[in-house]
C-alpha cells in the first residue's frame, strides 16, 4: 500500500514536469493540420511546376497564382508571398491575428483571393506558430 501511494504522490510532479514540450508539439501539430487540411494555403501559396504539382523544397514560398478570375476582379493579386517561416512585415501574434480577424498588420485587408478567414483563437494561433517554425 505504502508503494501505491508513493507513486500516486509521484504523479502530478511528473505530469507536471513534461508538458512544456508536448504541448509545442500539439501546437505545431494542429497548425500543420489548419493550414495543410482546412485552410489549404499551399493551393496558392505553393509555386507549381509545368506539370501543376507544387515544386519540391518551395512549398509555402508563394509564386504566380494557378488561376484567375473570368471575369476582373477589383484588386485581385496574381501572385501569393512567401508565407513559409513568416510572411514579410508580419510577427507570430499579428499573423494569429489576421487569421482571425482579416486584419493586416497596417489595419487593412489582404487582395483577392486572399480569403479573409475568420479562424478561432487557438487555430489562429496554431497556425502562425507553424508557420513560424517552417523555412
Ligand atoms: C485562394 C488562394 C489563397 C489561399 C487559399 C490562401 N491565400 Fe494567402 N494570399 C493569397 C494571395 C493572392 C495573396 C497576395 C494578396 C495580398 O498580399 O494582399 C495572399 C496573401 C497572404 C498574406 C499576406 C497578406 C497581406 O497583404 O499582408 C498572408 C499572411 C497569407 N496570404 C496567409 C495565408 C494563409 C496562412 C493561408 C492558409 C490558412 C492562405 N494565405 C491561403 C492567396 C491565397
Amino acid at each position: 500500500m505504502a508503494a501505491v501511494s508513493a507513486v500516486a504522490a509521484l504523479a502530478p510532479a511528473v505530469a507536471f514536469a513534461a508538458p512544456p514540450a508536448d504541448k509545442q508539439i500539439q501546437l505545431l501539430a494542429h497548425g500543420k493540420y489548419i493550414v495543410e487540411r482546412v485552410g489549404m494555403c499551399a493551393d496558392c501559396h505553393s509555386p507549381k511546376g509545368p506539370d501543376g504539382k507544387p515544386i519540391a523544397g518551395e512549398e509555402l514560398h508563394g509564386g504566380p497564382l494557378p488561376m484567375s478570375p473570368l471575369h476582373p476582379v477589383p484588386g485581385w493579386a496574381d501572385r501569393s508571398v512567401k508565407i513559409a517561416g513568416l510572411p514579410d512585415g508580419y510577427t507570430e501574434a499579428q499573423l494569429a491575428t489576421f487569421l482571425e480577424t482579416g486584419r493586416t498588420p497596417s489595419g487593412g485587408t489582404a487582395s483577392p483571393p486572399m480569403p479573409s478567414y475568420r479562424l478561432n483563437a487557438s487555430d489562429a494561433r496554431a497556425a502562425a506558430a507553424y508557420l513560424h517554425s517552417l523555412n
